[in-house]
């Protein structure tokens, strides 16, 4: 059924319209609606996690699969405790060192988590968001949120309200706009649910910085890979094609050169390129869009999504992709970039 969505402004909490977003929005999720929020990943795609009809609605809206487990957000340690059976000695050192902040831990999940919301898993997803109006907005509904990523299933993720009233407008009863998220790519995974940490997806939060922590933690291999059959329910979202305009992407791994010379050779009609910043101008040609500078990985991350999306609105047919670095923050921009490009990648020079 369509939704009579409501688009509200949130930027400041001392400010008594901001603030009354803020309740509006609890309101709704509390009574069982669906709210696009913003958080300093990408926006998420909010219902009450404790209630099963809401958490379904979140499936329907996004065209999700059912058995991909959402990601529960809390505000405090209170609520944590709510909604994790136990939580793992491991998991106190990376909240204490990352919350709230852009990382997800998979812990066991207590009862009132219910299987709609793990996707029939024994496991939740946690995570305590630093934006002050994600977590404003929790804090006001008093419940666990439950939200996956506020993009039509499949496409990049929402990193601008305008991008989630482009996915979403009519499929949820409110959007609220912060303006642009600040890390542009989506939380870390790490399960510690079994015998040693494993990352399950890179974000702003490097698998560096969490072995400094936690120096036995493994990197699952369907990061920078396909998944094999055997290995398809430690994390289902990993099994997914994701984050793909409708375009064909291919990344092309080597120095600028290469990369010139590849689109020079290989581009047809409505073949674009995304390239570093400050490259375009070198490319000889019009069909280019920059996304962060060589090396600076944040902002790559940051502008990402946006750049994707804008070659939906190019018509582009097919996209030759600048390969990003693949340590630190830039594994996070890789392991997306491959799965946008459904794993195709060329290498012009080793
Ligand atoms: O930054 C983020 O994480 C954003 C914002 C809104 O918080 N959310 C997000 O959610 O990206 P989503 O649903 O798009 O991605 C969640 C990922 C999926 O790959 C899912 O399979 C995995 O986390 N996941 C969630 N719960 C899990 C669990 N219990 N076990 C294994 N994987 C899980
Ligand atoms: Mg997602």
């Amino acid at each position: 059924m369509k939704k009579l969505t409501k688009i509200v402004k949130a930027f400041d909490l001392d400010a008594p319209e901001d603030k009354n977003a803020v309740n509006q929005a609890a309101l709704i999720l509390k009574e069982g609606g669906l709210v696009a929020i913003p958080t300093e990943t990408v926006y998420g795609l909010a219902a009450d996690a404790t209630n099963p009809n809401a958490v379904k609605s979140i499936f329907a809206a996004k065209g999700r699969p059912q058995d991909n487990p959402l990601i529960v957000h809390v505000a405090d340690y209170e609520m944590l405790h709510k909604v994790a059976k136990s939580v793992p000695p491991e998991a106190e050192v990376l909240m204490k060192e990352f919350w709230p902040g852009p990382l997800t831990i998979i812990m066991e999940k207590t009862e009132l988590i219910p299987d709609t919301t793990s996707a029939g898993l024994p496991t939740v997803g946690v995570r305590m968001p630093l934006h002050p109006v994600a977590l404003a907005i929790i804090k006001a509904s008093g419940v666990p949120i439950a939200a996956p990523s506020a993009n039509l299933s499949g496409r990049p993720s929402t990193t601008t309200a305008q991008h989630c009233i482009d996915d979403l407008f009519g499929k949820v009863d409110m959007i609220v706009d912060s303006g642009s998220c600040e890390f542009g790519l989506e939380s870390t995974v790490i399960s510690v649910a079994g015998e040693v940490p494993v990352l399950l997806r890179p974000g702003a939060v490097s698998y560096e910085e969490i072995c400094r922590l936690l120096p036995n933690t493994l990197l699952h291999s369907a990061i920078v890979k396909p998944l094999g059959e055997s290995e398809q329910t430690i994390s289902p979202g990993l099994k997914y094609k994701h984050y793909s305009p409708n375009a064909q992407v291919i990344l092309v791994c080597g120095g600028f050169e290469g990369f010139k010379k590849y689109f020079e050779e290989n581009a047809a009609s409505e073949t674009y390129a995304l390239v570093f910043s400050g490259e375009k101008q070198a490319m000889n040609s019009e069909n280019c869009v920059e996304y962060g500078a060589i090396g600076d990985e944040l902002a790559q991350a940051k502008n990402l999504f946006a750049a994707l999306r804008s070659f939906d609105e190019l018509g582009a047919k097919t996209v030759f992709v600048r390969c990003p670095d693949k340590g630190g923050v830039g594994l996070a921009v890789y392991n997306r970039l491959l799965r946008a490009a459904g794993f195709k990648e060329v290498y012009t020079d080793v």
